[in-house]
């Protein structure tokens, strides 16, 4: 099977690297050598530790000679499927589209990694709207398991069951939305916490390092809430935030974000955003203070909100909901098993609280209201999101 995948940055390379692991041939497509080459380098170090690990059993030079390297759409002529990873700019995702759609044969799919821009936006510049799906990998692609899979209003179902079975050969576990919304389940989800995280600090409840304390001591995430911004790139979260709002979903006023990109400290990748990191492009753990005041149930609160809706809109159910985010952020359990062992009691309390004090976007979801007014507080009452048996 031969694939393209156009852009060579943080998604795009360990995209790349994803499907030459699964042993397809890979055409690497971008701007400049200089730009593939660093790419080239980062796919070897990676696989390397994989190796290394025991993670694969090809050595990194196998895996890399399925991998060609190209700064001309020309490689695509004959690929069975093209992946866009290019950066969330709308019209340079149009370009890239408008050039895949003239090279790629005509049979084949077309799929973007964006992380929020809707596909049918995307799809409708090309003349195979129903072959335009979204296929939305995670940072680092190596290493996390899921792929969410977002069919447009345009694409036929067989696209959507070629790409989901696709994402198996790749060995990721794909979770596909029955109807595409602005910013999917994942950073829809991902917003939310940026949202509660910001309000946290900006509000003078707590510190950024508590906040993520909070995250990663209780909830046991594997990174704080502001460490994983650093780590996606601030530049990312705002435009993620940018293009869900404008589609729809409520506001939280927030700064801190905006402030850092405006300043150029991006995160991870310029080596500084909320916290400092070794170098650019190298992320190493932060150290946070061991104790919080910040309760679980408030950072996950307008999160657990959000999930309540993808349900009662029937985008998604509760399980795929909790893959997104065991799978896609390596969360040590659910979103919605959290909420129902923290008690849904308590989290439409911390939503009532602050949507008290003006907060519109914490204004409870009404599946999460009924809930709780039928008893279905979570795991003590024996039902929440999941149904408990009695141990
Ligand atoms: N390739 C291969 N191996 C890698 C790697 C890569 N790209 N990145 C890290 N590793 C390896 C390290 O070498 C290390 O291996 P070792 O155990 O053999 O030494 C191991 O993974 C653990 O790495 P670290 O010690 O550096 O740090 P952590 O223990 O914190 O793990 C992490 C890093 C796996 C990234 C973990 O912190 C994590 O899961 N974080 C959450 C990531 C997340 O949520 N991603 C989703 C972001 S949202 C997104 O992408 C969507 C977009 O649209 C915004």
């Amino acid at each position: 099977m031969r694939i393209a995948v156009v852009g060579s940055g943080t998604m795009g390379h360990g995209i790349a690297e994803v499907a030459a692991m699964a042993g397809m041939e890979v055409k690497l497509i971008d701007i400049s050598w200089d730009i593939l080459n660093r790419a080239k380098e980062r796919m070897y170090d990676s696989l390397k530790r994989l190796h290394e690990r025991g993670t694969i059993r090809e050595t990194p030079d196998t895996v890399m000679s399925r991998i060609e390297i190209s700064v001309s759409y020309d490689v695509a002529k004959d690929v069975d499927f093209a992946i866009e990873a290019v950066p969330e700019i709308l019209e340079l995702k149009r370009k890239v589209f408008q050039e895949l759609d003239r090279v790629v044969p005509k049979e084949s799919i077309l799929a973007t990694n964006t992380s929020s821009i809707p596909i049918s936006d995307i799809g409708e510049i090309t003349s195979r709207k129903e072959k335009v799906i979204g296929m939305h990998f995670f940072n680092p692609p190596p290493l996390m398991k899921l792929v969410e899979v977002i069919p447009s209003k345009y694409t036929s179902e067989d696209v959507t069951r070629y790409t989901v079975e696709l994402a198996k050969k790749m060995g990721k576990t794909p979770v596909r939305l029955r109807v595409e919304v602005p910013g999917f389940v994942s950073n829809r989800i991902f917003l939310r916490l940026l949202q509660e995280a910001c309000r946290e600090v900006e509000s003078g409840e707590a510190t950024i390092e508590e906040v993520d304390s909070s995250a990663r001591n209780k909830l046991k995430l594997p990174m704080g809430i502001f460490e994983l911004a650093d780590y996606v790139g601030l530049d990312v979260a705002v435009d993620l935030w940018k293009v869900i709002v404008e589609r729809g979903a409520s506001d939280v006023k927030c700064s801190s974000y905006k402030e850092r990109v405006d300043r150029k400290e991006l995160g991870v990748k310029t080596g500084k955003g909320f916290y400092t990191y070794p170098a650019p492009g190298k992320y190493s753990k932060v150290s946070l203070p061991p104790e919080s005041k910040v309760p679980p149930e408030r950072i996950i609160s307008l999160a657990v909100n959000e999930g309540a809706w993808l349900i009662e809109n029937n985008i998604v159910n509760a399980e795929e909901i909790d893959t997104v985010m065991r799978l896609g952020f390596n969360f040590p359990k659910g979103l919605l098993e959290m909420a129902d062992e923290l008690g849904l009691d308590k989290i439409l309390n911390a939503l009532r609280e602050i949507h008290s004090r003006g907060y519109e976007a914490y204004s409870p979801n009404p599946l999460l209201v009924k809930m709780v007014s039928q008893g279905q507080t979570g795991k003590s009452s024996g039902r929440g999101f999941y149904t408990y048996g009695k141990t």
